[in-house]
């Protein structure tokens, strides 16, 4: 299977909630490559590209407000199958669906307070990472014990 990244962002709630090295944690301890990594507070443009696929939802203003309101943890990661595991370690979009033992099943109570993001599909992944990183931020490099997480 070849290698793929995906976009992960941590929201604002998770951020004032120093969730940070928890969340990373996570996704290091799985096997995944962080590539890059930037904290930003996202303007309104960003946001509203970010999520303009539910443009036209009712909760559409509110999440754009939310995902500017402060600092948020923007990083691609990269590995086998990493689109689709990210989901999974994140957990279901409502918190108190989640499932215990993911992101937001121990962290989260509330939808609009779910503490991360993560595409959701390889042609959502390439969108996402376009539209926060420049091509210039993304780091190729070998982990030193890789032969230790995939066969070759
Ligand atoms: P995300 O894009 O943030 O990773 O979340 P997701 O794929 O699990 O869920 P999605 O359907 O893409 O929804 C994006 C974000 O919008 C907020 N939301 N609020 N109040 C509501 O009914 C509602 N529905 C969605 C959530 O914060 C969700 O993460
Ligand atoms: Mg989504």
């Amino acid at each position: 299977m070849t290698s793929e990244r995906t976009f992960i962002a941590i929201k604002p709630d998770g951020v004032q909630r120093s969730l940070v090295g928890e969340i990373l944690r996570r996704f290091e301890r799985k096997g995944f490559k962080l590539v890059a990594l930037k904290q930003l507070i996202p303007n309104k443009n960003l946001a509203e590209n970010h999520y303009g696929v539910h443009r036209d939802r009712p909760f559409f203003s509110g999440l754009v407000d939310f995902i500017t309101s402060g600092p948020v943890v923007a990083m691609v990661w990269e590995g086998e199958g990493v689109i689709s595991s990210s989901r999974k370690l994140i957990g279901g979009t409502k918190p108190l669906e989640a499932e215990p033992g993911t992101i937001r099943g121990d962290f989260a109570i509330n939808i609009g307070r779910n503490v991360i993001h993560g595409s959701d599909s390889p042609e959502t992944a390439q969108f996402e990472i376009g539209l926060w990183f420049d091509a210039s931020e993304i780091n190729e490099w070998k982990q030193a014990d890789q032969i230790w997480r995939v066969e070759d």
